[in-house]
């Protein structure tokens, strides 16, 4: 099995790190001529459009990122979906530079170059046949890719993952490799995760606000899914899936035969570069066999996470009723990256409030039982009323924080940032670590997407709660070694992850309710 071989993973892992050195002598240069088109799309096939009635008057956005719920029975119909995508991965700003337009998204992607594509399976549904489509962002509407119900393969690629045999519809979420290698290289697939994940933070927080269950499922059969897709594995590769809603007949019948479509697509670039570390850091992740996918979900690795030093500060959060009204759809649209922080504080129920709606828990295959979690939060202090700057560690279960080291650590978190000012300026930058060895050891290699997607996800939620206060987030990249030794002795063995930076945009100043 491939996947147990976690050699692989540590080299892909180590390979793609970032150095002061290894950003200093890498030669790339980003080839402006040559870059790939945002979008996947099918020329020949008809579009169906979407309707653009959209919802903006849903849960408030504090509850539906921290809440998982959904009815007993519940079956999308087209409008429903149409919400779905569009607060998850549609268009929602536009704007104009010398190169031509660019189409910003709901969700926070590196480098804005939208790798991610997004499919559906679906039972008939009241308002759309069944059939597997791809949702072409752009035009906002869907293509039809197979008329029937393809839910039966998912269902054993998914060793009989039981939200997958009860759900009227299935996203399938893929990654599209030279779209974000343009840019990035082979650390790509580290941004397979985040990119994914911070469209599934969406994807969770809207399904929750419209009482349809959802849940994350990074296990499958690779192969099954790609061939259902049709898609070309040395360039575009399936990364998750999302059951959405409940039928009460939960057995989707026998699948059609699944043969090849060779339809046409408009090619990205006019050529393409690859980078074989990425591809064979997928390969080394595959799953071949439903028992193997069996085997693999579930049962997190428990770790015991040292008693805190000192004094630990409990969070002060806001309650249901003290949360703004303003609805997730709503902050979903104001949600854009910070481009630059005001170096004011922001308060500690804000930032109590934004690590307690963003870490309640996320509803994925390979976070059981629920409220488990794969990544460890460190952050940087730089301004938050009423807590001494310096760095601390988030103990999860016990929801405070225990001070590490107190300082102005202002600089070393520009520094951290790959050198950048916005960590250096936010409130609070936010590091996310794990431990990647205890993860191969119990998930093989398949483990580095899930704390990849994970960490997406969680950095998707910091993001949305921030917004939902009116404050600013971005995502951000980093040194990884030197952010693992800034957090040592505590942090020793981890490996650094992701990395959000919260605070008040210099755009924002004054407009705090
Ligand atoms: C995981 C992640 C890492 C990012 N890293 C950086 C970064 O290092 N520097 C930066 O200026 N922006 C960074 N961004 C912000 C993206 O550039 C931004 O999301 C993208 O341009 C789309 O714009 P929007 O978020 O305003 O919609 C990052 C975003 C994500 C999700």
């Amino acid at each position: 099995m491939v996947n147990l071989d976690i050699q692989a993973g540590r080299t892909y892992h180590n390979a793609t790190k970032h150095s002061h050195r290894s950003i200093r002598t890498n030669p790339h240069f980003l080839d402006w001529g040559n870059q790939p088109l945002p979008f996947k799309i099918y020329p020949k096939l008809e579009l169906l459009p979407l309707p653009r009635r959209f919802e903006e008057g849903g849960m408030p956005a504090l509850r539906a990122i921290a809440e998982v719920r959904g009815r007993e029975s519940a079956v999308p119909d087209l409008q429903n979906l149409s919400q779905l995508l569009h607060f998850s991965a549609g268009i929602t700003r536009r704007r104009a530079w010398s190169g031509g337009q660019i189409y910003f998204r709901a969700a926070a992607c590196t480098g804005a170059l939208y790798e991610i594509e997004l499919y559906l399976a679906c039972a008939t549904l009241p308002d759309l046949e069944a059939g597997l489509y791809h949702y072409a962002a752009d035009e906002f509407g869907l293509r039809k890719l197979r008329t029937g119900d393809f839910r039966r393969v998912l269902v054993e690629a998914t060793a009989n993952q039981p939200s997958i045999a009860s759900a009227p519809v299935i996203i399938l979420c893929t990654a599209t490799y030279w779209r974000n290698a343009w840019k990035y290289q082979a650390r790509t697939y580290r941004h397979f995760g985040w990119d994914n994940g911070t469209i599934l933070a969406n994807l969770l927080a809207v399904s929750t606000s419209l009482d349809f269950p959802a849940e994350v499922i990074c296990g499958f059969v690779d192969a099954d899914i790609n061939r259902l897709l049709d898609i070309d594995s040395e360039r575009e590769v399936a990364f998750s899936l999302v059951p959405i809603g409940r039928l009460a007949d939960s057995q989707p019948p026998p699948a059609e035969h699944i043969s090849p479509l060779g339809l046409d697509t408009v090619p990205l670039s006019r050529r393409e570069v690859d980078y074989p570390a990425m591809r064979m850091m997928h390969t080394a992740s595959s799953l071949v066999m439903p028992k193997e996918v069996a085997d693999w979900r579930g049962g997190t690795p428990m770790r015991r996470h040292k008693e805190p030093g000192g004094e630990l500060l409990s969070l002060e959060p806001l309650g249901d009723k003290e949360i703004p009204a303003d609805s997730i759809e709503q902050v979903i649209l104001r949600r854009g990256s910070t481009r630059q922080f005001a170096r004011e504080p922001i308060s500690f129920v804000e930032l109590s409030t934004i690590l307690d709606r963003s870490t309640r828990g996320v509803a994925a295959d390979f976070l059981h039982p629920f409220g488990t979690s794969l990544n460890d939060l460190y952050l940087i202090v730089n301004a938050v009323e009423g807590l001494p700057s310096g760095s601390y560690f988030f103990h999860r279960e016990r929801r405070g924080l225990e001070l590490l080291r107190e300082g102005n650590f202002r600089s070393q978190a520009g520094d951290l940032g790959l050198e950048q000012e916005l960590p250096a300026d936010a409130s609070v930058a936010i590091f996310f670590l794990a431990d990647l060895e205890a993860i191969f050891e119990r998930y093989g290699n398949r483990g580095y997407r899930a704390v990849q997607l994970e960490a997406g996800i969680v950095g998707g939620k910091l993001y949305l709660s921030a917004y939902a206060l009116r404050l600013g987030a971005t995502g951000l990249t980093y040194y990884d070694d030197d952010v693992v030794s800034f957090f040592s002795p505590h942090a020793e063995g981890k490996s650094a992850v992701f990395l959000v930076a919260l605070g008040k945009s210099t755009k924002q100043r004054g407009l705090r309710s």
